[in-house]
């Protein structure tokens, strides 16, 4: 973890905020080179979910929470952890996260900590007019649910996807961007008529195995954890989560839970008439029936499959799969980033041989330019003057091709290209480039 965290601050990929003051914790900063990551990342589970797929819809909703919206979720009764008070050492911890160096006699009682983060609406503060930063993107999609079934007129199955952020007052933050405050989900509500929930749920957890897998991250390195049923989250009638294994231990990547009627069923009015088998709220403020009707006419609440993914702990597990320290034939050796060439922050970089040659540096940035209009990413125009170094610092952060122009270039238009991984170098025409590069991005 050391080496990551080392890494993501020397070349750009992530900074704690506010460091200049101190920082705050549980908070980061995603830098230059961490934000193309990172919307490589959530691209990749758009299209795979939006695109591929023609029965999911994209939704993009407020962070800014009604209170309503929590209550009735469950949020603000369930959505706690119980913690205690060191009196010796005044830090306060999850109560399954006391460090051995507290003693027994020196803890507090345990006492719940609401998780959610409250803020004030309007310019009265008055403890009546607040609202909750989002604590799950989901929430909002089972808000929306009538919204867009009637402006899409879905019928079941179908599902909504939504990348976004979410906050939550974790006691103890740690382990880098694994528990953080502040972060963004990737999160698909699928709705299917109640019976063909458990099928389904078998269903999405194998296909997002295969989606990691295409990010990365190989089968070997995950376990699957059938949540028992006393861990079940109040809304989860079975749960598989995704364990990685992380830098400081297996841990959940992602969860995939079958949330049965739960969600729609408690933010919907007229419950007494849709026979909800969720054990919900009763509902004295909703003005929508979150309810679709089935072939015959008849109104059903759908049940729901929920696969939720964090984006930093994909962002965590893609750089620890594809960080490389390799030993090299002359003895020295190279750290070089093998990430998956559609995730990786820079796709090329465009070198000249000679930074103060005019020809040179000017057909490089022609090059560039050309490679820029693909619309695969991140070209750079890389003038150091200095090959080598360039080449260790795009083997560093994952940049799969590296081109040289040289003075031959001027005469034969024709460039040297430098695979990331085998380090093999070719020459090509210029004219050639950008179909190489294309069937490298695409296929
Ligand atoms: N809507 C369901 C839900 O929010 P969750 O298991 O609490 O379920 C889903 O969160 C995913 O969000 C987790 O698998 C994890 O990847 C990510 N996540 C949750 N809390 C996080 C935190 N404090 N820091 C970073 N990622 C977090």
């Amino acid at each position: 973890m050391d080496k990551l965290v080392a890494l993501c601050k020397r070349r750009g990929f992530i900074y704690q905020s506010a460091d200049i003051y101190g920082g705050l914790q549980g908070v980061y900063d995603f830098g230059p080179l961490g934000v193309e990551l990172k919307n490589n990342l959530k691209k990749s589970w758009w299209e795979s979910m939006v695109y591929d797929n023609d029965d999911i819809e994209g939704l993009d909703s407020s962070i800014l929470t009604n209170p309503l919206v929590l209550r009735y979720s469950g949020h603000e009764d369930t959505f706690s952890d119980p913690m205690v008070d060191c009196k010796s050492c005044n830090m306060r911890f999850r109560v399954d996260q006391v460090p051995e160096s507290c003693k027994k006699e020196d803890l507090t009682e345990p006492r719940q900590f609401n998780l959610m983060f409250k803020t004030n609406v309007g310019p009265v503060d008055d403890g009546e007019s607040y609202a909750y930063l989002r604590p799950e993107t989901a929430q909002q999609i089972f808000t929306n649910f009538k919204n867009v079934v009637d402006s899409t007129s879905r019928s079941l199955p179908f599902g909504i996807a939504q990348i976004g952020k979410a906050f939550r007052n974790e006691i103890t933050p740690r382990n880098f961007i694994f528990r953080v405050r502040e972060f963004e989900q990737m999160e698909l509500e699928y709705f299917v008529e109640p019976g063909k929930d458990e099928s389904c749920h078998d269903a999405w957890v194998q296909k997002r195995l295969n989606w990691w897998e295409e990010q990365g991250v190989p089968i070997e390195n995950i376990e699957l954890y059938d949540v028992p049923k006393k861990e079940l989250a109040h809304y989860s009638k079975k749960t598989v989560d995704i364990m990685y294994k992380f830098p400081h231990g297996v841990e959940e990547l992602e969860g995939i839970a079958n949330r049965t009627d739960f969600d729609l069923g408690s933010h919907s009015k007229k419950q007494q008439d849709l026979n909800i088998k969720a054990n919900v709220l009763k509902n004295k403020n909703s003005n929508s029936k979150l309810a679709i009707q089935d072939d015959k006419g008849n109104w059903l609440v759908p049940f729901v499959i929920e696969p939720s993914a964090g984006v930093e702990r994909g962002f965590l597990a893609i750089l620890n799969e594809a960080y490389n320290v390799e030993e090299l034939s002359d003895g020295k050796t190279r750290v070089v980033l093998k990430l998956m060439p559609h995730l990786a922050p820079v796709k090329v970089a465009v070198i000249p041989l000679k930074k103060n040659n005019n020809d040179i540096v000017q057909l490089a940035k022609k090059v560039k330019d050309e490679l820029q209009k693909l619309g695969l990413g991140r070209i750079i125009f890389e003038n150091t003057g200095n090959i080598g170094k360039s080449y260790r610092k795009h083997d560093e952060i994952g940049t799969p091709i590296c081109i040289t122009i040289d003075f031959d270039s001027l005469e034969d238009e024709s460039i040297t290209v430098r695979d990331r991984d085998s380090m093999d170098q070719s020459r090509m025409s210029i004219k050639d480039i950008s179909s190489f590069v294309i069937d490298k991005f695409k296929s």
